[in-house]
């Protein structure tokens, strides 16, 4: 039996994967649609004491991700609190309740937000050097709600100096990442930016920044002692897996439900699932920070050359086209590739290019 549950701050999710703040749960009904994709609890979309007016358009694919320049919510704490947050604690699951952005309006919110709510979660989108915002921020929070506090950080920041600032002001937990940004683009055609906000920018979400979201959790798992939910980039079931890896508690999604609907909380908890029965993991604890001491303390300059795992070889050549160094060929039965130890560099592009598992990177000593 696999065990995907997770305690979280006194919280029990059913599954480490919920929304991230955004337009997937951006009211009850959203939140009812998210519980029947399989959430493993509910994170609401950021409120402030006033709703949002966001440009529009405000959403768009692109290449490797998605942009948006949408804000908090478009509808005020009142709508929120006589009819959104009621029916949301009906669905019977945790809840997270999304707060922004000074310590003003989260003291006036926490207060009147609290009896819906599991705990809060403070979003600080925020690029500056100086953590005191955000310090106040949690200040505010814990002065006002008897709750588990989670501070939400931006990838922009110094990681270590913001979460250790937070977990010192008395926050209970971390989330980690927020959108990355500001990004450009446009249509090529009439050269329109995609966005309708000043000057055309965006945030970043999606694929493109799981790399910076992992970084991010790394560093944050690596500096303070309070749990991390881990979000940016997720789209498989592996992607969370290796949050966990670095040392994840859970995750969040908000861009890959986006795109693909509801139903993707659940795609992403049976592809967990999958890959713990398949390498014989049991529960997720025997997964978090597996990845952690793996991570080098400093550079590593020996080349190693990748050894080829001949029986996974199809010998579709993709690592042969890719090799600058001319290092790789197909052996002379064709079955398979062989390495030039001698033109190999060392590089590793290989090992991640090859969809077969059929090159792997054995550095001396590990098996
Ligand atoms: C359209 C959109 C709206 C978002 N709104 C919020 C928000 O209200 N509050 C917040 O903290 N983050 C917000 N985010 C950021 C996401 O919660 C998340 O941190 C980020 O998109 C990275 O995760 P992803 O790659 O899975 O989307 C929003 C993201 C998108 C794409």
């Amino acid at each position: 039996m696999t065990d995907l549950s997770v305690e979280f701050l006194g919280m029990k999710f059913k599954n480490p994967v919920m929304p991230a703040a955004g337009p997937p749960i951006k009211d009850a009904e959203a939140a009812r649609k998210a519980v029947e994709g399989g959430t493993g609890a509910i994170v609401t979309k950021t409120i402030s004491v006033e709703a949002a007016e966001v440009p529009r358009p405000n959403m768009a694919q692109i290449r490797g991700g998605f942009m948006n320049t949408e804000l908090w919510s478009e509808m005020g704490p009142e709508q929120w609190l006589e009819e959104e947050y009621p029916a949301i604690a009906e669905l019977g699951l945790p809840v997270i309740a999304g707060l922004g952005y000074s310590a003003e309006e989260i003291n006036e919110l926490a207060k009147k937000v609290a009896p819906f709510a599991d705990a809060l979660e403070l979003s600080t989108h925020y690029l500056g050097d100086d953590p005191t915002p955000v310090v106040e921020s949690v200040k505010a929070a814990k002065a006002a709600a008897e709750l588990p506090v989670l501070v939400k950080l931006s990838p922009q920041i110094d990681i270590p100096t913001f979460a250790k600032a937070a977990e010192e002001a008395g926050a209970d937990g971390l989330v980690l990442i927020n959108s990355f940004g500001p990004t450009l683009d446009f249509a090529v055609e009439n050269g329109r930016p995609l966005m309708g906000s000043e000057k055309g920018y965006g945030w970043l979400s999606g694929p493109a920044i799981f790399p910076l979201a992992l970084r991010a959790v790394y560093e944050a798992v690596t500096s303070v002692d309070i749990p991390i939910i881990g979000v940016g980039g997720i789209s498989k079931g592996i992607d969370a897996i290796k949050m966990l890896m670095v040392g994840a508690e859970a995750v969040q999604v908000c861009t890959a439900p986006i795109l693909e609907g509801p139903g993707f909380y659940g795609k992403l908890v049976a592809e967990i699932e999958e890959f713990m029965e398949e390498n014989g993991y049991s529960s997720l604890a025997e997964i978090r920070g597996l990845a952690l001491d793996k991570l080098p303390e400093e550079d590593q300059f020996e080349t190693i050359p990748p050894t080829v795992i001949r029986e996974n070889c199809t010998s579709c050549e993709l690592c042969i086209k890719s090799c600058v160094y001319e290092a790789i060929e197909l052996d002379e039965s064709g079955e398979f590739v062989v390495i030039d130890e001698e033109k190999c560099a060392g590089c590793g592009l290989c090992v991640t290019r090859c969809n077969f598992a059929a090159l792997e990177l054995v550095r001396p000593g590990e098996n």
